[in-house]
C-alpha cells in the first residue's frame, strides 16, 4: 500500500509514519514544512519526504494523490489559543486547503482517511459522544473558538456527501485528546499557545505557575498516542472493508479527568522524576479566568467523553494505556528531549 501523508511531521503524522515503517511493508510519501520529528524515518527507503507547503506545492500533491492508494490530509491548526487569535488562518488552512485535497481524492477516486475531531461535538450534552447519534452543538459566532469545530464539521459533511453519492471512499476518525512524546513544541508553550499537557510540562520546567482556566473543572479523556495509532493502523488496513464510509471516535473513556486533577497528577509525576526530586522549588497551581487566558472569543467545553463502541466493533480495538502511565511516558519523553537539547529549558 502507498500512503500519502500531508503534515507528516506533525504529532499524529510522525508517530503514524514510524509505526507504518516498523510494522508493515507499506510505503509512505510525506510532506511537511519541516522534518525535525522524522529523524528515524528519513533514512528508511520506504519513506519519501518533501519539505513543502500545502498552499504552494500543489502539483507535487496532485501527482502523489494520483500515485498513492490512501490519502491522509493531516495538515491543520489544532490549538484553541490560535482558533481565537487567528480564525481566518484556521479557516484557510483547516478548511480551504484540505477541501482542495479532498476534491483531488474525488477526481482520482482515492480513499481518504481524514482527521475529524472530538471538537465537532462541541458542547454536546450527551454523557458519551456517539458518531452516528449525537448532536453537534456550538456557540455563537462571536465565540470564535468554534471556527475550528465548524470547519471540521463542514468538511466531514462534504466528505460524507461525496461518499454516499459514490464519488469517494472515506473513513473519518475523531481523536479525543491524544497525548504523547512530541505533542507540541515547548517553544509554542512559552507563548502559552500549546495544548494543555504540553503547556503544563513547560510551566513545570520553567517553574512558572500552572494556570487552571476557570478553576479546571472541565473534563477530558486523555488518550495515549500509541493506542490511537493502533486504531489508525486498523483503519488503514481496513479489514473486510469494515471502515468504508464510517466515522470512528478514537479515545480512551477510562482516562477521563478534570483539568485540575490533571495538573496535580502531572506535578506529582514531575516531582517524583529522579532529576527533579530535589529541585526544592516547583510550580504552584493557580486559577485564571478564561477571558483573561484566551481572550473574549473563547468558550470552553466542559465534558468530552467518547463512545468507543463503534471502534471496538469495527476495529476490534481497545485502548490499553491508563492515564498515569500515559502522562508519565509523555512527561519523561519531554524531559529527555530537553536534556538532549541543552538550553531548551532556558529558551522555553
Ligand atoms: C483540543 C484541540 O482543539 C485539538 O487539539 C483537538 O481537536 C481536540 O481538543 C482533541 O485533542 O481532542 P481542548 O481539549 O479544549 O481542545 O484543548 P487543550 O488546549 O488541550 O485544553 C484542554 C482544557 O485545558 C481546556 O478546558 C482549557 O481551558 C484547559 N487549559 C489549557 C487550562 O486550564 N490551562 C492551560 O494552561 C491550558
Amino acid at each position: 500500500m502507498k500512503i500519502l501523508i500531508l503534515g507528516v511531521n506533525g504529532f499524529i503524522g510522525h508517530h503514524l509514519t514510524n509505526r507504518i515503517l516498523a510494522t508493515t511493508d507499506w510505503r509512505v510519501y510525506g510532506m511537511d514544512l519541516s522534518e525535525d520529528r522524522l529523524e528515524s524515518a528519513l533514512c528508511n527507503p520506504r519513506f519519501q519526504f518533501l519539505e513543502g507547503d500545502i498552499a504552494i506545492n500543489r502539483e507535487w500533491i496532485e501527482y502523489h494523490v494520483k500515485k498513492c492508494d490512501v490519502i491522509m490530509p493531516l495538515v491543520a491548526i489544532a490549538t484553541p489559543k490560535l482558533y481565537v487569535e487567528d480564525p481566518i488562518g484556521v479557516y484557510n488552512l483547516d478548511f480551504e486547503m484540505n477541501l482542495n485535497v479532498v476534491k483531488q481524492c474525488v477526481k482520482y477516486r482515492k480513499r481518504v482517511v481524514f482527521p475529524s475531531t472530538s471538537e465537532v461535538y462541541g458542547a454536546c450534552p450527551d454523557p458519551e459522544f456517539s458518531e452516528d447519534e449525537s448532536f453537534l452543538v456550538v456557540g455563537p459566532i462571536q465565540k470564535e473558538r468554534w471556527i475550528y469545530s465548524c470547519c471540521k464539521q463542514l468538511l466531514d459533511r462534504v466528505i460524507y456527501a461525496y461518499g454516499t453519492r459514490g464519488h469517494l471512499e472515506f473513513t473519518l476518525f475523531r481523536p479525543f485528546n491524544w497525548i504523547g512524546p512530541r505533542l507540541d513544541s515547548l517553544y509554542a508553550a512559552k507563548e502559552g499557545s500549546s495544548r494543555v499537557v504540553t503547556q503544563f510540562i513547560a510551566e513545570l520546567l520553567m517553574r512558572r505557575p500552572i494556570t487552571l482556566v476557570d478553576g479546571g473543572r472541565q473534563k477530558r479523556c486523555f488518550t495515549y498516542v500509541d493506542d490511537g495509532i493502533a486504531a489508525l493502523m486498523k483503519i488503514l488496513a481496513n479489514k473486510d472493508d469494515r471502515c468504508r464510509n464510517e466515522i470512528i471516535n478514537i479515545g480512551n473513556p477510562d482516562n477521563e479527568c478534570s483539568v485540575a486533577e490533571l495538573a496535580h497528577l502531572m506535578k506529582k509525576i514531575f516531582m517524583d522524576h529522579p532529576d527533579h526530586r530535589r529541585d526544592g522549588e516547583y510550580s504552584e497551581i493557580t486559577e485564571v479566568a478564561a477571558a483573561e487566558y484566551y481572550g473574549k472569543g473563547y468558550q470552553d467545553i466542559y465534558t468530552r467523553k467518547p463512545s468507543i463502541a463503534k471502534a471496538r466493533k469495527l476495529l476490534d480495538w481497545e485502548p490499553a494505556i491508563d492515564l498515569e502511565t500515559s502522562l508519565t511516558k509523555t512527561i519523561y519523553s519531554f524531559l529527555e528531549e530537553n536534556e538532549t537539547h541543552p538550553g531548551t529549558e532556558d529558551r522555553c
